[in-house]
Parts: structure tokens; sequence; C-alpha cells
């Protein structure tokens, strides 16, 4: 499917569907539901320098057209994912981005390192942009401190480095483009936007940690807007990432400027979309006449 490859600077994918990180486990959760190898990647569950046990239950509600999640970065740690998922990730014959947190600059630089030494990973995510742990946005919200933490993350790896950036920022282009200059190979936009939900009749938040990050449906449009802003403005590729649940959705990322997209709030409900979703792109580039897949990207027509 040649119509499908992408090249986003250093990381090149087979099609730029991939699955977001949290929303597909460490991939042996779906296999009953997926067959990985049609993806352009897997993204796993955020992995920290140490294990979490996450934030307090419950952890997620649904809303209108979205959910709301406070998990709190729960995973095993680093070691635990090399040791335990790595080797099964890197075996489904589709591109694996690992997906870190750190809580400092330096912890970012020593997971990416220990990271690198598996170079049939596809590339390393950083997430700047938890809203649910405390020092999730410190680098995402500040464009020096997110330059800071590309650039370094960028010595001290061979394999090309997303950003993934958090919407929760007066002005997405400047943290964008200061992804951009610390050398980030493409940014991913958006994570989630801080929400939270109320049980007025006892008085008392819902979710454990009492705020959460608002994701699905319900931030398409937000997520949409940003991606172009980003576009417009930046030169390193976007993967999109944002409410998408169908082909429509995918084209109208792609059209806004992104040059991949990520599924992830509805994997929950249609663990199978993902998949479907590389076939029906196919499809619709060829009714359109079109080549590759890059010629769609941000061929928005605006006054
Ligand atoms: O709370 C969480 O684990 C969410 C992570 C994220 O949004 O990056």
């Amino acid at each position: 499917m040649s119509r499908l490859n992408v090249q986003l600077n250093r990381l090149r994918l087979a099609n730029p569907i991939l699955v977001a990180s949290g929303t597909f486990g460490y991939a042996g959760e779906m296999t009953a539901f997926a067959n990985f190898s049609v993806l352009g990647g897997v993204i796993p569950k955020t992995i920290t320098p140490q294990p979490r046990a996450g934030n307090p239950t419950p952890r997620t509600v649904e809303t209108a057209s979205g959910m709301l999640n406070s998990i709190g970065l729960d995973n095993d740690g680093l070691e635990a994912f090399i040791s335990k998922h790595l080797d099964y990730l890197l075996s489904l014959g589709t591109a694996v981005i690992a997906n870190i947190a750190g809580s400092n600059a330096d912890e970012f630089v020593e997971m990416a390192a220990r990271l690198s030494q598996y170079d049939k990973l596809a590339a390393i995510e950083l997430n700047i942009s938890c809203p649910n742990v405390s020092h999730g946005v410190d680098y995402g919200t500040d464009p020096a401190k997110t330059a800071d933490v590309v650039s370094k993350v960028r010595a001290a790896s061979s394999l090309p480095i997303i950003a993934k950036l958090t919407p929760n920022v007066t002005n997405i282009v400047q943290i964008a483009q200061a992804a951009a200059d610390g050398g980030a190979d493409a940014v991913s936009l958006v994570n989630t936007f801080q929400g939270m939900a109320i049980n007025w009749r006892k008085r008392k938040p819902v979710l454990g940690n009492i705020i959460g990050g608002l994701s699905g449906p319900a931030i398409k449009p937000l997520a949409l807007r940003m991606v172009w802003q980003v576009a417009k403005k930046v030169q390193i590729p976007i993967i999109g990432v944002g409410g998408i649940s169908n082909i429509d959705d995918v084209m109208e990322f792609l059209v806004a400027g992104a040059s991949a997209v990520q599924i992830g709030t509805a994997n929950f409900f249609d663990p199978t979309l993902a998949t479907r979703l590389v076939g029906q792109l196919d499809e619709l580039l060829a009714q359109e006449g079109l080549q590759n897949v890059s010629e769609i990207v941000g061929t928005l027509k605006t006054p």
C-alpha cells in the first residue's frame, strides 16, 4: 500500500493510522480485536522511570460525546516495560513508538537513552502533556522548557522524537515551534483538555482526582483547530489526535495539516476501528485520484 506510506522526518510509517497511548494497553490486551500489522503504528501506555500506582478511583467517567480520565500514569515502570512487554510489541509487525514521561529533563533523557538500546523501536513520544500528575505539563506549557527537554532527548537518543503536546496552553503554535526548535521529528496534537465532572446531589466531584483530561468526539473541533493553526506556522509534521472516530474525521485532520493521526478514545468503544480505517483511507485516496496520502495533507482552502 505505497499510497499510504508516510515520512515524518526520520520516522517512516507504512500508513498514517496509529493507536494513541493509553488507549490500547501494551497491545496484548487487544489481540482479540486487532491485526496490528495492518496499523501504521502502536503507541503503548506511557511509561515512567519507576512504577506508579496512579490516581485514586474513580479514574474515568463518560461525558457527552467523550470521556474524562485521571489515570495518573499508572504503569509498572521502564524496566518492567522492557522485560514484560517490549519483545511482544516488537513482534507485532508494526511500528512501536514508546511513550515516556519523566518528572524532569534528566528522567526523560535517561529513559530515552535506555530505550535507544532497542533499535527496533520506531520512535519515542515524549509525554510532556499529562494533566493528571504533578509536573505532567511542566515541560509542555513553557516553550523554553519544551525546547530544552526535546533537545536534550534528541542529543541522547538516535531514535526519532515526537513531542506530544498539551492543548491546555494559550498559544499552541509557540509550544509546537519550540518542539521543532529542539529537534523534534514531529508533534502529536493534542493530549486531553482539563475538565471535571460533578455529582451535584452528593456535592462531590466524580473523579477521585477531582480534575481529569477530556477526550473523545467532544474535543475534535478543538483539536482540528490546533492542528490547522500549527500546520500553518511550524515546519515539522503533525500527528493529529483528538476525537477521531470515523474515516471522515481522519480526512478532516489530514486536510487541516496532519500527516498522520492517532485513534484514541474510539478504541474503547470500537476496538477494530483503527484497523478498518487503514483500508478505508486507501480506498478514499484512490477515489480522489491521489498517489500518496501526503497529497491531501494541508489542503484546506480558506478565504
Ligand atoms: O492520567 C493519565 O495516565 C493520562 C495520561 C495522559 O493524558 O497523557
